[in-house]
């Protein structure tokens, strides 16, 4: 299906560009526009998205498929991130996925049948010093354990 940025979508673009001295630089904040309007990357967001930026779509993609942050398929309502890199690992990083996996019933990757909740495994995030954390959708929690954890999904609606 066609992606098109809404026109609101279209003006915030205007002010990004204007930023960059060339255009292709700003692929990464026009690719967290897309995704806040469309829920997802699609191929035709990066078609789009490399026809603005006057770049080669599988430079795009290139960028899409490196970064954990952009979702590839269509997420649940609540997209669980949960760290089990070094810093998150030492301090119960895998306890806590497994508790959420199993509290969700979603393998990595995994999609709720009603779309409530999906499931990623994700790489450091950046909060090492607050590890162990998980993230729901943009959101941040940190210096977790696997029961606070699990009163995060239980919180959501
Ligand atoms: S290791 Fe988990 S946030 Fe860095």
């Amino acid at each position: 299906m066609e992606f098109k940025f809404t026109e609101d979508n279209l003006q915030k673009i205007e002010k990004i560009l204007e930023k960059y001295p060339v255009k292709q630089p700003a692929v990464m904040p026009l690719l967290y526009l897309a995704q806040e309007q469309n829920g997802w990357i699609s191929v035709e967001v990066m078609k789009e998205i490399a026809s603005i930026l006057e770049m080669d779509e599988e430079d795009v993609l290139g960028v899409v498929t490196f970064y954990t942050m952009f979702y590839k398929k269509p997420m649940g309502k609540h997209h669980i991130q949960v760290c089990t890199n070094v810093s998150c690992m030492l301090r119960g990083g895998y306890e806590i996925y497994n508790s959420v996996r199993e509290k969700l019933g979603l393998e990595n990757g995994g999609v709720s049948e009603d779309s409530r909740f999906s499931l990623e495994e994700v790489e450091c995030m950046g909060s090492c010093g607050t590890a162990p954390m998980i993230a729901v959708n943009e959101d941040y929690f940190e210096n977790l354990s696997k029961e606070k954890a699990l009163q995060i999904l239980d919180s959501l609606s």
